[in-house]
């Protein structure tokens, strides 16, 4: 199943790219305000939010779930919310769109009411695990009335009367996992854990507590963490300032290092730890990247981030860096083409099971455009030549990261390189393709 191809879109190589440019807020940070907004009693604040079609589906969900959202200005949204245990049920299906992250936490919270919601999504998403998210809530007293083959949307959740608290571990890193179980084990008295092996974007755990709940974080292991929530808690609404979002800034941070001479400033990106792998891999890849005017905005580190294009080298990425950068590494491998040398990038199974199979589409957006590459087992294994020949239409697989991957690779490329289609970009990054140009982006 794919999307009609109708918005296809050719990037070119182009002179230095120069300027400074803010991406939208972060994706992570704007599902879940609009979600814990929903659950709080009272109004929240959001200052920030990205309205791109993900967050979009997200407030559609939590209306029909009883919530009220409204858009109050640019970039400026207001939730009043129902209380823990408290939405309505829908009258249709909850569409999803494309959001992953939106349908997983959503389940999690409609987990804990006495509700039957049917999820359901697009193309894309009908083909992800979602088993994952369900198995942990039927131990919490949820019941799958309905799923499809493999765990698929369209699935029919009943959530618990009597919700129950659990100690879960884990089997794959992933925040929506945890944060489904958490969301949750609001409802459930008595307190809800969930055991990480490795710690994955603790954004949810932050929020809770800024939103009055009671949670504890312990290490776990050389790379996990044991995360408590104490359930049934009154939740208060807070005002929340979105930074911008880290893995949006990673497509023009690539841009410039790959284009000579480009120098580009993006301002107040989050500098979160768990979502940093990116920039902890580049600069070992010698990219210069200054961070500026680190600062505190809306309970996260920023900085503004200064990129000069530079001699990037082949790198060795292990595979515990990989929760810390999970959605970068279609772009990562665009940076690793343009590098010296061979990078290899070790332990990405969770690549086949987001938007697209990112690693097999991000193996054949280089492979058609002339970059030696090869996936071996779990590891993408590209050959940095210094350039890609380029000249070939990308299949974007309705991916977002895929069709904003292939553009910067044509920004840099000895041919354009062209996308079957950029309308997916609108989930996560609405106005990409302007904001590049406004740099010098030659997309046409
Ligand atoms: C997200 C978690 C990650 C990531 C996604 C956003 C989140 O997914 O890929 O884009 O906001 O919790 P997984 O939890 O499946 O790794």
């Amino acid at each position: 199943m794919d999307a009609p191809k109708n918005s296809p879109l050719t990037a070119r190589r182009t002179g230095a790219l120069t300027g400074r440019m803010r991406v939208p807020g972060d994706k992570s940070i704007s599902l879940r305000s609009l979600i814990l907004g929903a659950l709080a009693v009272g109004e929240t604040r959001i200052a920030g939010m990205l309205e791109g079609e993900d967050a979009i589906s997200t407030a559609n969900a939590m209306r029909a779930l009883g919530a009220t959202v409204e858009r109050s200005g640019e970039q400026a949204w207001r939730v009043r919310g129902v209380g823990v245990g408290g939405f309505a049920e829908p009258a249709g299906a909850l569409d999803f769109g494309n959001s992953g992250t939106g349908c997983r936490l959503a389940m999690g919270a409609v987990a804990g009411c006495p509700i039957t919601v049917t999820f359901d999504g697009d193309a894309s998403l009908r083909a992800r695990p979602m088993r994952r998210i369900l198995d942990p809530l039927q131990k919490m007293g949820a019941r799958t009335l309905e799923i499809q083959e493999g765990g698929r949307l369209p699935a029919v959740l009943r959530g618990a009367t009597d919700p129950i608290p659990i100690e879960y571990e884990a089997p794959v890193p992933s925040a929506q996992l945890k944060s489904a179980v958490l969301l949750a084990g609001l409802a459930a008295p008595g307190s809800t854990t969930v055991i990480e092996k490795e710690a994955t974007r603790d954004h949810t755990e932050k929020m809770l507590k800024h939103f009055g709940a009671s949670i504890r974080v312990a290490p776990h292991g050389p790379h996990g963490r044991r995360i408590t929530l104490e359930g049934q808690p009154e939740l208060e609404p807070a005002p929340m300032a979105v930074p911008a979002d880290p893995s949006s800034a990673a497509f023009p941070i690539v841009a410039a290092l790959i284009v000579p001479g480009s120098e580009v400033i993006l301002d107040g990106v989050m500098m979160n730890p768990l979502r940093t792998g990116l920039l902890m891999t580049l600069k070992e890849m010698g990219a210069v990247i200054e961070v500026l005017a680190e600062r505190n905005e809306g309970g996260e580190a920023v900085s503004d981030l200064r990129v000069r294009a530079g001699g990037l080298k082949g790198v060795d990425v292990p595979p515990e860096r990989a929760p810390t950068m999970i959605d970068e590494y279609p772009i990562l491998a665009i940076a690793a083409a343009f590098a010296e040398g061979t990078t290899r990038m070790r332990g990405l199974q969770e690549l086949r099971v987001k938007e697209s199979d990112r690693l097999e589409a991000t193996a054949a957006m280089l492979r058609n455009n002339g970059v030696e590459v090869t996936v071996e087992g779990e590891d993408l294994i590209v050959q940095g030549k210094g350039r890609a020949a380029g000249g070939s239409m990308v299949t974007t697989h309705m991916d977002h990261r895929i069709a904003m991957s292939a553009l910067v690779m044509g920004l840099g490329s000895d041919q354009p390189v062209a996308v079957d289609d950029a309308a997916f970009i609108a989930t996560s990054f609405p106005g990409f393709a302007d904001l590049m140009r406004s740099l010098g982006a030659d997309f046409s």
